[in-house]
């Protein structure tokens, strides 16, 4: 049994990752989270009260905060989620992306080095990849050519990463990982914007043409990987994950439509994203080979247990639009 800090475990993919720890092994889980806008503790009502989780309200780009937290907990891994995650806000303003991501994630490092936290898992994206024609796959030894501030401020927290292991050899795993849905993705992602427009009869943006192409991987099999490279990885490697699953995004809109019984009539097409890549695509044979991972859902499974989950939650996601979701930390925790 390990004590496992997870940071940023009260967001979409954190929360499903900590939900896994708690119900499929022995581990203690200390959950520490700022709650920004994405950070939802509603997403973790089921496990709770489990004796072997833990919640910290925290800011990872405040060094006295999370010297007091390591502190306490003395954690012997840490598995770094936290971040500023949405590309569309860091178009509007990337002051809190280089923050949270960059200053950050050195915090953690720095933290991790001085409490002598046993390894480091650094959650990140393909899309520090960059862009990528009609062809091909992003390896593990593509170059990073990010586009948007979200990807650059992930690529320097990548490289801060590498830094760490060779120049201070820590023992830190970077996982890759290509777009994710499932249940408890914030309303403003692609896949629950539309699910969530589609049930209130409200207009779907598709940005551009619609033909932009992303690699889509249900979240519990994104969880798997992650779990797979804390425990099996080898210090310093990169891991790539993708589901195997390249789809138009207009495709992913009309299907959600169609299995929602709704019409076309509620698409429009809107300005394109600016600096909008074209295409991810995800060569995950390194994980497979080394980790014996590989992704247990079709995209068409995972996105019917998706739409499945949104029906059969819509209290979940009517909260976070409203804002309400923001009461429950006051509720639960500040009082105590
Ligand atoms: P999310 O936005 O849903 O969750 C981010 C969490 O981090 C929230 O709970 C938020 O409150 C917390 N947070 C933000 N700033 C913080 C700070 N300064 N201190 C402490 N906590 C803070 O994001 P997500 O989609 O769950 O992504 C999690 C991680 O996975 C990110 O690092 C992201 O780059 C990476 N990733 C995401 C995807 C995807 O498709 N969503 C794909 C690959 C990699
Ligand atoms: P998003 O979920 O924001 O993920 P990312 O930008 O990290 O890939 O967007 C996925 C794709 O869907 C991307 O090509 C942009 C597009 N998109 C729309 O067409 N309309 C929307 O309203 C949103 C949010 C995204």
């Amino acid at each position: 049994m390990s004590k496992i800090l997870v940071t940023g475990g009260a967001g979409f993919i954190g929360s499903n990752f900590v939900r896994m720890l708690l119900n499929g092994s022995d581990h203690e889980v200390v959950n520490l989270d700022a709650l920004t806008y994405a950070g939802n503790l509603e997403n973790l009502t089921d496990v709770a009260s489990n004796p072997r989780y833990t919640f910290v309200k925290g800011d990872i780009a405040d060094s006295a905060q999370m010297d007091e937290a390591f502190a306490a907990h003395r954690p012997d891994l840490v598995v770094h989620f936290a971040a500023e995650s949405h590309v569309d806000r860091s178009v509007l303003d990337a002051t809190a992306f280089v923050r949270t991501n960059v200053q950050g994630t050195q915090v953690l490092l720095d933290k991790s080095r001085i409490y002598k936290t046993k390894r480091f898992v650094h959650v990140s994206t393909d899309e520090v990849y960059g862009s990528l024609g009609p062809w091909g796959f992003f390896t593990e030894d593509t170059p990073m050519q990010a586009n948007s501030p979200y990807s650059a401020s992930k690529a320097a927290s990548d490289l801060l990463v590498r830094a760490a292991v060779h120049t201070h050899g820590m023992d830190c795993v970077i996982t890759r990982c290509s777009n994710n849905y499932g249940p408890y993705q914030f309303p403003e992602k692609l896949i629950p914007l539309m699910i969530a427009n589609a049930l209130e009869g409200k207009h779907l943006p598709v940005y551009g043409d619609g033909k932009n192409v992303r690699d889509w991987i249900y979240v519990t099999d994104h969880c798997e990987g992650i779990r797979a490279a804390m425990e099996r990885g080898q210090a310093g490697e990169v891991y790539n994950f993708g589901g195997n699953a390249e789809r138009e995004n207009i495709y992913v809109i009309k299907e959600i439509l169609r299995l929602l019984g709704k019409g076309d009539n509620l698409i429009h097409y809107v300005k394109d994203r600016p600096g909008h890549d074209r295409r991810y695509a995800m060569d995950s044979s390194k994980a497979r080979a080394t980790l014996g991972w590989e992704p247990r859902h079709t995209f068409e499974q995972g996105l019917r247990q998706t739409l499945d989950w949104y029906v059969q939650n819509r209290s979940w996601w009517e909260r976070v639009r409203s804002g309400a979701y923001q009461d429950y930390y006051k509720q639960q925790y500040a009082s105590r």
